[in-house]
């Protein structure tokens, strides 16, 4: 059941889940942007770091589902009474929107690489294949990946400088709401 909140920070399962995510994300996009750089030949590097990069992909989409229902059945804190209107809207539309991409990200790219001829070998298990091989409809998810990809990092620039103008510019205790 959810229930009011009057606390004044996130609880403890909440706040280890959005950091832990958070750097494993922020690792996670600096892998899949090195890694599509990678040359094709010799063949088995590149096809490597596509596996590291799908295991934990797949295993933060875990942890992110996960997160999700926590924050369905918790309630957040509410916003400082003091935030202007303007800013409580947009912070709340930019965790909605940093959701949205934390669950289109993983989503995307297990269908695009089941449609792909080769399977995911799950940190070395090869997983099962239930969808055949379709190039359109996997250059459709990459697509997708990739243009959520750049919503997502425009999100989390906004997210981090709003957190630093709170804690440097504005002094306020902000941050201690997501702190340990
Ligand atoms: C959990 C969140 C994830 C993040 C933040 C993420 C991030 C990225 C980034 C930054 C790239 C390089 C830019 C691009 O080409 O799109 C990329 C590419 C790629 N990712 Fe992910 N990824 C995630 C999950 C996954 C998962 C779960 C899979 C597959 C099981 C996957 C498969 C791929 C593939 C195959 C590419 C190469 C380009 C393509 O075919 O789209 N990713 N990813
Ligand atoms: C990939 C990176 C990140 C993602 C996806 C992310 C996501 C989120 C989301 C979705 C929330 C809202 C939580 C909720 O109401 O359920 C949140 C809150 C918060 N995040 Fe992040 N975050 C990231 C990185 C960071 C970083 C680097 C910082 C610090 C500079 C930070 C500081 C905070 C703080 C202080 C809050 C609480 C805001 C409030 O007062 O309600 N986050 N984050």
């Amino acid at each position: 059941m959810i229930q009011m909140n009057l606390q004044k920070r996130y609880d403890a399962i909440a706040v280890v889940l959005h950091w832990l995510i958070g750097i494993c994300l922020l690792g996670q996009i600096t892998l899949g942007l090195w890694m599509i750089s990678l040359p094709k030949t010799p063949p088995g590097l590149r096809a490597g770091w596509f596996n590291v990069h799908k295991s934990v992909g797949i295993t933060l989409g875990v942890l992110i589902l996960f997160r999700v229902l926590w924050r369905l059945m918790h309630q957040p804190p509410a916003l400082a009474g003091d935030l202007p209107t303007w800013e409580q809207w947009v912070a709340k539309a930019n965790h909605f929107m940093l959701y949205l991409c934390m669950i289109i990200m993983p989503v995307s790219g297990v269908l695009g690489s089941s449609f792909s001829k080769y399977p995911i070998q799950y940190f070395g298990y090869k997983l099962p294949k239930f969808i055949e091989p379709n190039d359109a409809l996997k250059e459709i998810l990459s697509q997708v990946h990739l243009y959520t990809l750049i919503i997502f990092v425009a999100l989390i620039s906004l997210h981090v400088i709003a957190v630093i103008r709170h804690t440097y510019f504005q002094k306020n205790t902000m941050i201690r709401r997501m702190w340990f």
